[in-house]
């Protein structure tokens, strides 16, 4: 089961930051999940909400600043004991420095509130620059969005990413769209919904598992991978199921 860094290392660093993702990567993370959104002139950047009040020192919503203006902003403000500064990365950075690993990295499109027009687009043409190709997940809330990117790069896997509510039939409703990953919430997941979407070859990545529990619960059920805030739970697993 692959293990996924939920917005990088983010128990431990300032979220969706390169000192974050640098360190998921050292604490021996299998891939990284990310948030990309536009700046104003449409710059692809990495930053889980619309606005920045919460992750940084600033104040207002990501697609009103140029990507010039946002890298003043600190992003280690939400950890400031493990930082002293980070910038708002642009994704274009993120894939320069993920391309030297072998990580896999899941990219959600925040597109389920605020639609970024032709963000899809913007954030393939970098994955191919890079050539990343192989080595992306793209996953978004707006189904609408996946369906797009699975137009335009059909040999790139999507995957629907849903809410603890989940989708009945989810992994007839997941093959009929083309998408080969189901992204379900932990809460309110079973094992029932898990089988359905291997019956149909669609594959579970789940999140936010950060508790034995969640975890247990993922390998039981034969879930492909878990997206978690914390590094440390599977060896924590490891340990309490007797296996080092
Ligand atoms: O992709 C899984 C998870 O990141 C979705 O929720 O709000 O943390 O982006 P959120
Ligand atoms: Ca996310």
């Amino acid at each position: 089961m692959k293990i996924f860094a939920h917005r990088g290392y983010s128990e431990r660093y300032p979220e969706n930051t390169m000192l974050a993702f640098k360190k998921a990567y050292e604490a021996g993370a299998d891939g990284i999940e990310l948030d990309v959104q536009l700046t104003k002139e449409g710059t692809v950047v990495v930053i889980h909400d619309e606005r920045i009040d919460r992750t940084t020192d600033g104040t207002g919503f990501v697609r009103d600043y140029t990507y010039e203006e946002l890298s003043g902003f600190n992003a280690a403000s939400i950890r400031s004991e493990a930082a002293a500064f980070e910038r708002i990365p642009t994704f274009e950075e993120y894939c320069r420095w993920v391309k030297g690993t072998p990580l896999i990295t899941n990219v959600e499109l925040k597109t389920g509130v605020y639609y970024y027009e032709n963000i899809e687009e913007k954030t393939l043409e970098l994955v191919r620059r890079y050539g990343l190709a192989d080595r992306i997940i793209f996953s978004s809330f707006n189904h609408l969005s996946v369906v797009k990117m699975k137009e335009l790069a059909p040999e790139i896997p999507c995957g629907a990413l849903v809410e603890k509510e989940g989708i009945g039939n989810a992994g007839f409703y997941c093959s009929r769209f083309g998408l080969e990953y189901y992204h379900p919430d932990i809460h309110g997941l079973d094992e029932a919904v898990v089988k359905e979407c291997r019956d149909k070859g669609v594959r579970v990545n789940v999140w936010t598992v950060n508790d034995l529990e969640g975890m247990d619960r993922c390998v039981r059920w034969g879930c492909n991978g878990l997206i978690t805030n914390d590094l440390k739970l599977p060896d924590r697993w490891r340990k309490a199921k007797g296996a080092g």
